[in-house]
């Protein structure tokens, strides 16, 4: 594909009706923008200061690759190979789940908590103590988030996938947070009552193994196993809850990440296994998100 000569709001025009006519229909004009940011190395703000300017033809050249890319259902954090989460760049790989905006209720509500532990003089346990456990890390989204905002927090991350783990530790290199991460099936890496934590967190694979939404748009490229859990998508989520309550400390925390028809059933996991204080939390969406339970 070659293209005329054309200035940047022409050219982005083009791509987003093309991108519609395609099916792209969810935002077909900030993926042409994201897309041409990335063939000319500028930002978005140089895209609409600059908009009657015609790009160089050697940078302009990268272009209808991507969008091609995008065209076929690439997913644009594939074709970019990076994506924002709780404002850190991430660079995502076929090996890892995307992270999504809805990920961020998690990090929002762990950080509550350890706000409550540290708010009354003295903290009921200060944070440079304070353990977290990251399960099914993928690109390290959520123990990054919360690294960033807590350094002084000491906090582990595992995953089954070493593809994913060597994604993450890349990424921890890149943002400079220290992470221990670890190759684990959920907790069967940790020693009781040895290896305990403070906080256990996770947003684990949950879709119905026979959803049909898996069979479009942007997941049909993400890695199955960080998808799916089963008939009722729940597997996962039953696994961790098992076992959870042997790995965290007195008072500790599981908070989990589940789908928003999971609520009741995850609660009632939590229950069954011991766990206490069961409380859901809900995105900005309003929807039912996270379930979080506290070890007696
Ligand atoms: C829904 S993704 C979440 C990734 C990341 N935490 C995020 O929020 O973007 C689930 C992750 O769990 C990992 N996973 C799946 N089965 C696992 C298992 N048995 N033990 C550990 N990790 C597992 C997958 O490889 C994937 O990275």
């Amino acid at each position: 594909m070659t293209m005329p000569e054309q200035d940047i709001q022409t050219i982005l025009h083009a791509a987003s009706q093309q991108l519609t006519q395609c099916g792209l229909t969810d935002s077909p004009k900030l993926d042409a923008e994201l897309l041409l940011c990335h063939a000319l190395n500028v930002s978005r703000t140089y895209l609409f200061t600059w908009s009657d300017k015609i790009p160089e033809a050697k940078q302009l050249k990268k272009f209808p690759p991507l969008l091609e890319q995008r065209i076929k259902g690439h997913p644009i954090a594939h074709i970019l190979g990076t994506r924002e989460f709780w404002g850190l760049p991430l660079t995502v790989t076929q090996d890892t789940l995307i992270p999504r905006p809805d990920t961020e209720t998690l990090v929002e509500v762990t950080l509550n908590l350890l706000q409550q532990q540290i708010s009354p003089p003295p903290p009921i346990k200060p944070l440079n103590s304070t353990t977290l456990l990251d399960l099914g890390t993928g690109t390290g989204a959520i123990a990054l988030a919360l690294k960033s905002e807590h350094p002084q927090l000491s906090i582990t991350a595992v995953d089954q996938s070493i593809n994913a783990l060597s994604v993450a530790q890349q990424n921890a290199k890149n943002l400079q947070l220290t992470i221990q991460f670890l190759q684990s099936n959920w907790l069967s890496a940790f020693k009781t009552p040895q290896q305990t934590f403070d906080y256990i967190v996770s947003n684990p694979p949950y879709i119905e193994e026979s959803d049909p939404h898996l069979t479009q748009g942007d997941v049909r490229f993400e890695p199955l196993s960080a998808l799916t859990s089963g008939k009722d998508g729940l597997n996962d989520i039953r696994t961790i809850a098992q076992h959870a309550k042997s790995h965290l400390n007195s008072q500790g925390w599981l908070l989990i990440e589940h789908g928003y028809n999971q609520a009741d059933a995850v609660a009632d996991i939590f229950n069954a296994n011991g766990l206490i204080n069961t409380q859901l939390k809900r995105d900005l969406a309003g929807n039912p998100r996270v379930t979080l339970g506290q070890k007696p």
